[in-house]
């Protein structure tokens, strides 16, 4: 039984096709077999006047079935979008897979490993990257699966809406233990969750951890506003559409912010130079998932991040 919204609508869209493909089976098979004995040969049908031409039949029969399976397709095609875009107000949860395991951190700065805990009837958003292998994070009873490929980010969201524990697989060969790589997905009430949270080992939020990190590695030398080195303002930054050099035009998301860090040749802003050093190596994945965490925060007004 599934345990999520988008679980619902699969299995809704799922049944549909096994009730309307079986049906088509069984009505075909029982034409064909009335057919081959009514008119068997020896049988005493008449025959006397054959059909000419019965175009408002075959039409019928071309036309009914395509449109009823172009309306599944349809269906389909709406609820995998549906699938692919979180909503705005989605819970972001940090995700890294490691051989053989699976690391969380929550925007509050609470990890955990192996473990998800989600509060009930909320859209939760993982982001999620590997620092190996390319793993995939599973959720049977969400029916939602995504790979988790080193280097870039995937996300994945679902609301959850039945309490409980439910089985969280990794679904790509990833090495030995790649069998060993599982854990559970914890569906609590929003109260519990929220006491949940608070009850974590005091850890700096995800968010204080960015902002260190960002002084620490020298981004406020360049990204501070009264630096004389003219570099993109990220205050703000998150969420909007940023115009590009070369012309194209990308949303300011998880990805791209990830991607400014360790690869920032890739899409240099509209009338800037092309200036910013490479982080990679220097910045774990976990480290950069905190910058972001800090980057999505709306900025206090009147100061720069
Ligand atoms: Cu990770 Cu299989």
């Amino acid at each position: 039984m599934s345990a999520s919204v988008a679980g619902h609508q699969t299995d809704a869209l799922f049944l549909a096709m096994v009730l309307l493909c079986g049906g088509m089976a069984l009505l075909l098979a029982g034409i064909i077999v009335f057919f081959a004995v009514r008119y068997r040969a020896g049988s005493d049908a008449d025959r006397s006047r054959p059909p000419s031409h019965a175009n408002g039949l075959e039409a019928a029969w071309t036309l009914l079935p395509l449109l009823l399976f172009f309306g599944v397709f349809a269906w389909a095609a709406w609820v995998y979008v549906a699938q692919r875009q979180p909503p705005d107000d989605a819970l972001p949860v940090y995700v890294t897979g490691k051989q053989w395991m699976w690391k969380l951190q929550h925007s509050g700065g609470r990890r955990e490993i192996n473990e998800l805990h989600v509060p009930l009837g909320q859209p939760v958003k993982l982001v999620m990257t590997s620092e190996d292998a390319i793993h995939s994070f599973y959720l049977p009873a969400f029916r939602v699966k995504q790979d988790v490929v080193p280097g870039r980010y995937s996300t994945l969201w679902f609301t959850a809406d039945r309490l409980g524990d439910f089985r969280l697989f990794c679904a790509e060969y990833c090495g030995s233990e790649h069998s060993a790589m599982v854990g559970r997905v914890v569906v609590m009430a929003p109260a519990d969750y929220a006491r949940w949270l608070a009850t974590g080992p005091a850890e700096p939020g995800l968010a204080e951890r960015g902002a260190r990190l960002f002084r620490e590695n020298g981004c406020t030398g360049c990204h501070d506003r009264g630096s004389t080195v003219r570099a993109p303002e990220l205050a703000g930054l998150y969420g909007r559409r940023v115009a590009l050099q070369d012309g194209r035009a990308v949303t300011a998301d998880e990805t791209y912010l990830r991607d400014a860090m360790v690869v920032p040749a890739k899409d240099i802003v509209a009338g800037y130079a092309a200036v910013m050093p490479s982080y990679a190596g220097q910045l774990s994945e976990e480290d950069i998932q905190a910058l972001i965490a800090y980057l999505r925060q709306p900025p206090p007004s009147g100061s720069t991040p």
